[in-house]
């Protein structure tokens, strides 16, 4: 049998497969290009970190990430551009349908954010920097040095916070990830996954390899002979005539995401009619997990492919929803029920070949939730975000003199395909008003509480009882409003090299 190549860690950035987890500090600057031969000089000599380590973590690790208009503005040619996908070259903002699919209307509108919300505010490049505790300055002013300044323009430099993985509601986050088939052992035929399974294609998180439809995703392929520079990019596995700038690459989304502490809590808490334990449980059943990441629903029994069955990751992921079908214990309608429905292709019950086609054609008794909720093995991302802002805790929150501070989540994640994962999930799963049959609601963290084009508002949230009717939660005001956002491609290093080579190219000819 052919065995797919040993994984291409050297040519990979490291935060494709680490979080950079013990680096505590973290700063991420959006760029734009004010001279473009000095910046293409500064990506080639940068450091850029790869996801081979020899020995122990490095000290600190540097990435790179660029817009489309960083493309242009680095001299990359149009035709290269344009075999990106239309999402990365259009950009988060451009395109009023795109902002309203995914619920960046109204307080969350474009127009109002801090960067990326007009064309010429989207920025070039992304730099991402992180650092052991207490050596992120330092090091920061070695990377930026004189010729950095001459290259950019700083547009944002957003600090994060090392808060042990506790968002700033107060939820350990960053607990649940794909597993990524990084040795391509598992096969990607259509019908090997009627279960929710949590190890996912290679091809889901980079460009170059085959996706959970067995597919290669679109990306720009180019003549061996338009690698003047031999920076030799590599080959494309599909096509071995042509050389593969998307190979090792992800798309990389990223969105500022202000959250209001003191107006979570304070909902919480008069909902909750001052009943300390009431405010966590309906939090907890909005977020999904308790605070320390327990989930709501029980750990099952049949192991899930992916996810490890013993230790601190079996006790926190080792469930699905199947046995919680109308979500009374973990409400359908919950963050991270909508982020991760942890469906298969076929709903709880389906196995065997003959039961199999009697869904495929479309026969059979129905439970009407069951066609509901797509597969979501085709709608995972690979969550990397950092928190920011000082931290408040539920009691400071709940004070009546509380002080609204900048805090939040720099969300970031990174997919092979914007639109089939982070666009659906964003818009189909968190914002859609109808998921897995609720009616009229949208996330609860998320949600920006716009009324539907029908006038129905969305400001619910429903928790299904086993003993009686559905508690619902009215009026709900929005928690998390969107300040900032862009896509970005992080290329594989030697694609990295070669997009900063154009432009040293054009300044020769043009001197
Ligand atoms: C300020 C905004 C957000 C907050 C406070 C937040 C909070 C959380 C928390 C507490 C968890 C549970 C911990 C875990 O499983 O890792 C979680 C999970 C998750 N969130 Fe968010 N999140 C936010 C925004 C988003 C956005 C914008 C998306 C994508 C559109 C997203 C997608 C996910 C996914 C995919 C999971 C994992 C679900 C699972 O696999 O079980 N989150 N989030």
């Amino acid at each position: 049998m052919h065995r797919p190549a040993a994984p291409e860690y050297g040519d990979i950035q490291a935060l494709a497969r680490f979080g950079h987890g013990g680096l505590k500090e973290a700063r991420f600057l959006l760029l734009a290009i004010v001279d473009a031969v000095r910046a293409c000089e500064w990506i080639r000599g940068a450091s850029v970190n790869s996801a081979e380590w020899s020995e122990s973590p490095p000290q600190t690790a540097l990435q790179i990430a660029i817009s489309a208009e960083g493309l242009r503005e680095l001299g990359v040619c149009d035709d290269l551009i344009e075999q990106f996908s239309d999402e990365f070259i259009v950009g988060m903002s451009a395109d009023s349908n795109r902002s309203r699919r995914l619920g960046d209307v109204a307080d969350n509108a474009p127009d109002q954010w801090a960067w990326g919300g007009s064309a010429d505010a989207v920025p070039h490049l992304l730099l991402m920097l992180y650092a052991k505790t207490d050596q992120l300055t330092t090091w920061s002013e070695n990377v930026l040095d004189q010729c950095f300044g001459e290259a950019f323009k700083i547009i944002a430099d957003l600090d994060t916070t090392d808060n042990d993985s506790i968002e700033p509601f107060g939820f350990t986050d960053g607990i649940s990830q794909p597993d990524i088939d990084w040795g391509r052992e598992q096969s990607t035929d259509l019908h090997q996954r009627d279960r929710f399974s949590n190890l996912l294609s290679l091809g889901e998180l980079l460009l170059g390899y085959p996706n959970e439809y067995g597919q290669y995703t679109e990306r720009p392929l180019i003549d061996p002979a338009s690698d003047p520079q031999s920076l030799l990019l590599p080959t494309a596995e599909e096509q071995p005539h042509l050389r593969d700038l998307g190979r090792n690459g992800s798309y990389l989304v990223m969105r500022q995401l202000h959250q209001d502490v003191p107006a979570f809590w304070k909902f919480m808490d008069q909902q909750a009619q001052g009943d300390h334990e009431k405010r966590e449980q309906l939090a907890s059943s909005m977020v999904g997990r308790q605070r320390d990441g327990t989930p709501l629903v029980e750990r099952v029994v049949q192991p899930i492919e992916g996810i490890k069955t013993s230790g601190k990751q079996a006790v926190l992921n080792q469930f699905n929803f199947d046995n919680d079908p109308h979500g009374q214990q973990c409400p359908v309608g919950s963050h991270i029920r909508r982020s991760n429905p942890r469906t298969g292709d076929f709903p709880p019950g389906v196995t065997g070949l003959l039961s199999r086609l009697v869904r495929i054609f479309g026969f059979g008794r129905k439970h009407p939730g069951d066609d509901l909720i797509a597969s979501t093995r085709f709608h995972r991302l690979l969550r990397r975000g950092r928190a920011y802002g000082e931290q408040l805790s539920e009691e400071e929150a709940l004070k009546p003199e509380v002080q609204q501070v900048e805090r939040g989540l720099h969300f970031i994640c990174l997919v092979a395909n914007i639109s089939r994962q982070f666009e659906f999930v964003q818009n189909a799963w968190s914002m859609g008003a109808k998921f897995g049959g609720i009616q009229n609601e949208t996330d609860p963290l998320l949600g920006n509480r716009q009324p539907l084009s029908n006038g129905a508002s969305t400001n619910h949230f429903s928790q299904p009882d086993a003993d009686g009717p559905a508690h619902c939660t009215h009026g709900m005001p929005q928690f998390v409003t969107v300040q900032g956002g862009a896509y970005f491609f992080m290329p594989g290093i030697r694609a990295l090299r070669y997009m900063a080579s154009f432009s040293n190219a054009r300044g020769r000819a043009e001197s």
